[in-house]
């Protein structure tokens, strides 16, 4: 073992915590650096996790695909997704909408949810209700269920999981729940009002990302917008009250914070990873056996305005959402660099 090998395990008790889009990945490849940069600490034993605003699939899947692609192994425990916290909500109700992708019922089913309708769910069940729904029949009968009783029993909450496809028929039907008659779909109710008739959770709201385009594009948070503007129109000018997961808000720095401290025993064999309880929601970890944690991201208004607030240090790179001269606001990071090799290797010189 090298002397930097000692110090890093024992005396300095750093981590990182690395985004994913514009800083592991572009789209469907890896940038370059990215493979070598979680390479080296996972030789000196450094512990990270991956926090992301992005979803649809299981913690589990995108592990698996994430090992594949960066072709270095990654755990389940080590990622954290924008809609990972959701888990804590299984309990608190009964019948929700789970919004995006196809592939969101599968998630928010093995989350524990009971009863998961899917909004294409809503649309099959009456084709009037999205009169500009781009699905064809195929994707609808493929993706879509029927449900006996998905008119005579109330909606819970509505869950954004991810970014939706079909956003004027995915908007229309969230409209109609958060103006119904205690969550029963058909119905409206008389009274305007900020607090909608069932509550809704977005899991992010980035307004822009960084995919395999050379130009950033528009995220969740544009989604939220529209839904919010929507709302507000048809309530008297009333800003709609929701709830929000995801970067940069201090929920899920919290939640990322106790699943690092959760892999660093993992790592150092102090417990093999299954907590008999998640962490809540919003409560912050007791004690942190870090002294210093560094998030590596690619988008100021979210990774680094996000961890700067949670008192971590920054490291923003040039691979993503930011490029040389934008405009960063007060969301100054600790560093800038070219790309998440570059923060890791500094951070080991400067810090350890
Ligand atoms: O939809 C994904 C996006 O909003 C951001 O992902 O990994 O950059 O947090 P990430
Ligand atoms: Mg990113």
């Amino acid at each position: 073992m090298t002397p930097r090998r000692a110090l890093c395990t024992a005396s300095k008790p750093i981590g990182f915590v690395f985004d994913i889009d514009g800083v592991l990945l572009r789209g469907k490849n890896p940038i370059p650096s990215a493979s070598k940069a979680l390479s080296l600490l996972n030789d000196i034993k450094i512990p990270y996790i991956l926090l992301t605003n992005g979803g649809g699939k299981l913690e589990t899947e995108r592990a698996k695909a994430l090992s594949r692609t960066l072709n270095v192994e990654i755990s389940p425990l080590q990622i954290v997704q924008c809609h990972t916290p959701f888990k804590t909500l299984a309990n608190k109700f009964d019948r929700v909408l789970a919004v995006g992708t196809p592939s969101v019922r599968e998630v928010a089913e093995a989350y524990g949810f009971k009863d998961v309708v899917h909004q294409y769910d809503i649309v099959r069940y009456n084709k009037n209700i999205t009169p500009f729904s781009a699905l064809s029949r195929e994707q609808l009968m493929q993706y879509s269920k029927e449900i006996s009783n998905l008119d005579t029993k109330r909606f819970d909450a509505i869950l954004v999981f991810n970014d939706p496809l079909n956003w004027a028929a995915d908007i229309q039907i969230m409209c109609d729940l958060l103006n119904s008659q205690n969550g029963m779909l058909n119905t409206v109710r008389k009274d305007k009002s900020e607090t909608p008739s069932i509550p809704i959770f977005f899991s992010n709201k980035d307004l822009l990302w960084s995919n395999a385009y050379n130009l950033n594009r528009f995220g969740q948070g544009a989604f939220r917008l529209l839904v919010r503007k929507l709302y507000c129109e048809t309530n008297n000018g009333k800003p709609l009250i929701d709830f929000v997961t995801g970067k940069p808000t201090k929920l899920t720095y919290d939640f990322a914070h106790h699943l690092l401290i959760r892999w660093r025993d993992v790592l150092f064999q102090h417990s093999d990873g299954s907590p008999a309880t998640l962490p809540e929601l919003g409560i912050a970890p007791k004690n942190s056996p870090f002294t210093d944690v560094f998030m590596v991201g690619d988008n100021p208004a979210s990774d680094i305005a996000g961890a700067i607030n949670y008192g971590w240090s920054t490291c923003l790179v040039k691979t993503g959402v930011y490029r040389e001269g934008d405009c960063i606001g007060e969301n100054n990071p600790t560093m800038t660099v070219s790309d998440v090799h570059e923060a890791v290797t500094n951070v080991l010189n400067r810090y350890v």
